[in-house]
């Protein structure tokens, strides 16, 4: 019975080659962030109020003037097209129907292009990796045509976390096949003959506009170069010449950044640790969350992600202070399993399970539960937690 996020995901373990499981799922050095995410959110607690109407509740939550059905929304993830052929496509719909956002990754294995066109009505965001300023233009630009409603830049990545288990499983880009490798595809058919029918996942945004898919290794050089690391706070403006919408950072965890993203005009931020896969050192997010709040103090939507598993997390950080969430492995768990439909599956979960959190709560809208009476006690707003967290 796959009841909860992870019971979907002890099925994507199943049925994924385990390097592809071990790509999703892993995170870097030896998993203490991804552990400290967890653990954090399960040690804050909810204190319910009683007897209050809960008879109709309102999950919805409005975010640069558009309404999400319940508020959270789906992270950018690059190389979706791995879990399933058309992944992205597939969240993307699958989003639409939910109500709620999905971020496309500057690393996915379709064209932003045809993933828009695939869910016209919906909202979506364009996630950006700068690893080389033109391309990075071009990318934006085609996304502002192609009707992204916000761009999502990513700023935990000067370079790539250190996953061990990538290179244990003998996993780059481009894939090179072993005998390993070769074992793992034999012994996980289903997904193997789907990988052969769909061919190798392309880095489609990647190329520019008229060219052809180009060489596998010509993407994987563009994709492996290291990040710009001259990307500092003054290109920002750079990027502005381009983009005309809502501006997010993500990957944000300490006040000063969340003053002086405010001070260079950022629209958003998205507290994130990149669910555990960047600095291995780094604080969980839900523990980051409430001084990056009171940075802000109002000023622009915050949003955290990373270990986000249960419809109880998504009340907690948005108790906290946080405007919505963003969910990551989940959907790719879910994806795994059922392909689209599993995605739908996913987030149905969240849906009831947030849902039967507010009923228990005694809140019903989401006003509700940024109200004072529900404050968070124990976790990460204890004098414990609170000490880690770093201002
Ligand atoms: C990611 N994440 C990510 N983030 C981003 O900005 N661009 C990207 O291309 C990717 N790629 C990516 C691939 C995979 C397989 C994972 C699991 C994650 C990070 C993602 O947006 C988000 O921050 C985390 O996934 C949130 O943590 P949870 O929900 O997975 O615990």
């Amino acid at each position: 019975m796959l009841l909860n996020a992870e019971d979907f995901r002890r099925e994507a373990r199943r049925l994924l080659p385990r390097f592809v499981f071990d790509y999703v799922d892993g995170a870097a050095d030896d998993g203490c962030c991804l552990r400290r995410n967890a653990r954090d959110l399960d040690a804050v607690t909810l204190t319910p109020r009683v007897l209050r109407d809960t008879s109709r509740i309102d999950t919805a939550v409005e975010v640069f003037g558009t309404k999400w059905s319940s508020p959270y929304g789906i992270a950018p993830t690059g190389l979706n097209g791995l879990v399933r052929p058309r992944g992205d496509v597939m969240l993307a719909r699958a989003a639409a129907r939910a109500g709620i956002p999905f971020a496309l990754s500057t690393a996915s294995n379709m064209r932003l292009e045809d993933v828009r066109a695939a869910a016209p009505e919906s909202i979506q965001w364009m996630q950006l990796y700068v690893m080389h300023k033109e391309m990075a233009a071009r990318i934006v630009q085609r996304a502002q045509r192609a009707g992204y409603q916000a761009l999502v830049l990513t700023v935990d990545v000067p370079v790539s976390g250190n996953r061990e288990l990538d290179v244990r499983n003998g996993f780059r880009v481009p894939f090179k096949p072993t005998a390993k490798l070769g074992w793992d595809l034999v012994t996980h058919p289903r997904w193997s003959m789907r990988a052969a029918i769909s061919g190798p996942p392309d880095f489609a945004n990647l190329v520019a506009d008229g060219e052809d898919g180009g060489s596998a290794s010509m993407q994987a050089a563009l994709l492996a170069r290291a990040m710009d690391r001259t990307l500092v706070w003054e290109t920002l403006a750079w990027l502005r010449e381009f983009w005309r919408g809502p501006l997010l950072l993500k990957g944000l965890l300490h006040a000063d950044d969340a003053r002086l993203a405010i001070d260079h005009g950022v629209d958003g931020l998205i507290v994130s640790n990149h669910g555990g896969r960047q600095l291995d050192a780094a604080p969980s997010a839900i523990s980051a969350l409430p001084s990056v709040v009171a940075a802000v103090a109002g000023r622009v939507p915050v949003f955290m992600d990373s270990g986000v598993r249960r419809g109880t997390h998504v009340a907690k950080a948005i108790s906290l202070g946080a405007t919505a969430v963003l969910l990551g492995r989940p959907l790719l768990y879910g994806l795994a399993a059922r392909g689209e439909a599993g995605v739908d599956a996913v987030l149905k979960l969240f849906a009831d399970e947030f849902m039967r959190t507010m009923a228990l709560l005694g809140a019903s809208s989401i006003a509700d539960l940024r109200g004072d009476s529900l404050a968070c006690e124990g976790g990460p707003t204890d004098a414990g937690v609170a000490s880690r967290v770093s201002t």
